[in-house]
């Protein structure tokens, strides 16, 4: 499916990105063992979709988990060896990101495509994966990718976002040796919130940390990490209703 571009910065995200991506691959590769933190939320995250998604009762892989702009893979990775049968898979804009996630991950799948318009069917996922991918999409684009995440989280489903903190844009025209033309989105996690809550999401956490300056991953600003949930008509039973309360 091809996404209308008329701002043009899905064309520079994935072109960007296509340039970077066998350094990307490498640079990246370890960054989640160094990083406990995040791994402990990503864990949290994965098992609250387990529940949802009804692995455990079904014996099989249950509603799967989209980690949505999947880069290389490495989450998606991490994710799978969990162990919680989780049926996870990736979407990213680059292709190049994408050969790199397949190499990296022979036995997973990795699609093609935009979180503005998710080629997938409504309440079709039992989790939703952002993890530093909004970070590319503009503030005036956030409404509609929120109320797409949305739509495609079956009642119950949980989405979770990584981003950095933030109140202004940092452009980039270089990177890993490569001329790019970058820009992330830095945001504060309260205004994610807000804007989730805005696309119907009820908001279950938001943290915020400190910027780590030394060790292998040193970085620019503080991180943030909102987690949401397609809400649970309370009272009745909404379809494809995939609570645990029941
Ligand atoms: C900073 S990388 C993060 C990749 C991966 N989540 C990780 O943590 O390694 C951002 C990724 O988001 C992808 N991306 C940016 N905008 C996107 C969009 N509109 N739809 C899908 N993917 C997108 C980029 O192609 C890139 O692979």
């Amino acid at each position: 499916m091809t996404t209308p571009d008329p701002a043009g910065f899905l064309h520079t995200t994935r072109t960007s990105y296509d340039a970077i991506a066998e350094g990307y691959a490498s640079w990246t590769r370890d960054e989640l063992a160094a990083k406990p933190l995040e791994r402990g939320l990503l864990t949290a995250f994965a098992e609250l979709v387990a529940r949802v998604a009804r692995v455990a009762k079904d014996g099989g892989g249950g509603l799967p988990l989209a980690d949505v702009g999947c880069g290389t893979g490495r989450v998606t990775g991490f994710l799978h060896g969990l162990g919680l049968g989780l049926d996870v898979f990736g979407i990213d804009l680059a292709p190049q990101m994408l050969a790199e996630a397949r190499k990296d991950h022979p036995g997973l799948r990795f699609d093609e495509g935009s979180m503005l318009a998710l080629d997938l069917p409504d309440a079709s996922l039992g989790g939703l994966l952002a993890w530093y991918s909004t970070i590319h999409v503009p503030d005036e684009e956030l409404p509609r990718v929120f109320a797409e995440f949305r739509r495609v989280l079956a009642p119950g489903g949980y989405v979770q976002l990584g981003f950095q903190v933030g109140d202004e844009p940092l452009r980039l025209t270089e990177a890993l040796g490569q001329e790019i033309s970058l820009v992330f989105h830095r945001r504060q996690p309260e205004r994610v919130a807000e804007l989730l809550r805005d696309a119907g999401l009820e908001v279950v956490s938001r943290v915020w940390r400190e910027r780590e300056t030394d060790g292998p991953f040193p970085e620019r600003a503080p991180q943030g990490f909102v987690l949401a949930r397609r809400p649970v008509v309370s009272g009745g039973c909404e379809d494809g209703d995939i609570s645990t309360t029941d």
